[in-house]
């Protein structure tokens, strides 16, 4: 079946049986063994990523970190995976650092992001000895370094410019980060990265060991990679003082999350980026710094399926067919927020060889805007079908809510057989465990 072999889980195949199977494991007896909705990560899958996107960059480009953007999710199991696999971790809070050092990610390969990271974040950064801040601001140049002065300590940083690079419009505006009218970064068209750079040098706390980009999530062609890291490069050439130890062109490396999306692979994103990187350094006479890659969708993305049974079905003859499942924008909110598209297959009738009709299927929350998906081709569907939602495993649940005080769902991972839980499904009672 198409939609299994492109948009599914490696490990995902339909048994002679017509049964849906992931890492080993039959999703309908996890639907009944843990009920719905819950999501399922494949594991080898997650593994087989961190290996690729390794053996891509460092054939071309030896000194490469890569590091897992933790924001697509974070969490404790991941990052056993992530840790096992040699990859470092780009946090944005102090939540997503405490995990990190807690999970034993060595905090030489943490990189704290964020545009506003609070003066007890930074404090907790440097507790914990990071020596890769992202500086985002003016302000957090300057708070930064009397900090570190306080603590008698020269911190290393690198900063984050915005270098214009203009993306198609396949990525959303909110998810487009690296041009000028965005609050992100130094920008080098206003000369702010100049002032930020002549700054840090006359800052005795702050030492500027690398620079850091981000264009923005997904990024569907390897061509803002190039322009990016070529306009970086020509203008950090100019700072004859400046050792650049790291230099970092972000993550958004983009995946099919339905089967007519064409993405870059791997292979492509690494000879973009590796080429690029050496021709630029070598064209300037620039020594070769490591080079750090921020994948968190890509790695955790595809990797993951959204599982829901369908409850209430309306149908609007000549109108449109609504099927209700008991989750939506709650555990996704993506759909609403970004208009993301997915796939979904009914995993009871994958043998339905009959004509599909048009569905829409929607969320349990109370807004006409909790639209999972419109207009998909399924086969009839009946209540208690049970439905899965691929490439589901990044900006999920980690942006999940407790809207309509519904508690979030259970997060299971699969391999070899065998399944376990990665995060409990919440209960009503820690929904409204901190009221007062
Ligand atoms: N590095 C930095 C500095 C980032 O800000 C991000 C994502 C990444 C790396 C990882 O990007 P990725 O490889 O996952 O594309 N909620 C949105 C995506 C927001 C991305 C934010 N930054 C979505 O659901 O599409």
């Amino acid at each position: 079946m198409e939609v299994i072999e492109k948009v599914f889980p490696n490990t995902s195949e339909i048994t002679s049986l017509g049964k849906l199977e992931i890492g080993g494991c039959d999703v309908q007896n996890l639907a009944q063994k843990y009920g719905t909705p819950f999501y399922i990560f494949d594991s080898e899958h997650i593994e087989n990523v961190c290996d690729t996107y390794n053996t891509e960059f460092i054939s071309r480009y030896q000194n490469t970190q890569v590091v897992y953007g933790s924001k697509a999710f974070a969490n404790k199991s991941i990052f056993k995976i992530i840790l096992d696999k040699g990859l470092g971790a780009d946090v944005v809070s102090g939540g997503e650092l405490t995990l990190a050092i807690l999970c034993g990610i060595n905090p030489e390969k943490i990189y704290f992001h964020g545009n506003n990271k609070t003066e007890i974040e930074l404090k907790l950064a440097q507790e914990a000895g990071l020596s890769k801040i992202v500086v985002d601001s003016f302000h957090e140049l300057e708070l930064l370094n009397s900090l570190s002065q306080n603590n008698y300590v020269i911190q290393d940083i690198l900063i984050r410019l915005s270098p214009a690079i203009e993306l198609d419009e396949r990525t959303h505006k909110y998810t487009t980060t690296g041009i000028l009218d965005s609050k992100f970064g130094f920008a080098i068209d206003n000369g702010d990265a100049e002032k930020a750079i002549n700054l840090i040098e006359s800052m005795n706390n702050l030492n500027l060991i690398g620079i850091h980009f981000h264009l923005g999530s997904p990024i569907f062609s390897i061509v803002p990679y190039v322009l990016g890291i070529k306009k970086v490069i020509e203008f950090l050439s100019q700072f004859k003082n400046l050792k650049l130890k790291e230099f970092s062109p972000g993550g958004g490396f983009a995946v099919p999350y339905t089967i007519e999306d064409k993405t870059p692979s791997v292979k492509e994103y690494a000879e973009a980026i590796c080429n690029t990187l050496n021709e630029s350094l070598d064209f300037f006479n620039m020594p070769k710094p490591k080079l750090i890659i921020e994948p968190g969708r890509a790695i955790i993305g595809p990797a993951g399926v959204a599982i829901y049974s369908v409850g209430a079905i309306k149908n609007i003859e000549n109108v449109r067919k609504y099927i209700s499942v008991d989750g939506g924008m709650g555990d996704n909110i993506r759909p609403a927020l970004y208009g993301a598209k997915y796939e979904a297959v009914v995993i009871n009738r994958l043998w339905d060889e009959r004509p599909k009709e048009k569905v829409t299927i929607v969320g349990r929350y109370c807004e006409s805007g909790d639209i999972l998906i419109k207009d998909i081709l399924l086969p009839e569907i009946k209540s208690g079908d049970i439905i899965a939602i691929p490439v589901s495993g990044a900006y999920s649940t980690s942006m999940a809510s407790n809207y309509n005080m519904i508690p979030r769902p259970v997060i299971i991972s699969v391999k070899d057989g065998m399944d376990s839980i990665i995060r409990k499904r919440e209960s009503l009672s820690d929904l409204f465990k901190m009221d007062v």
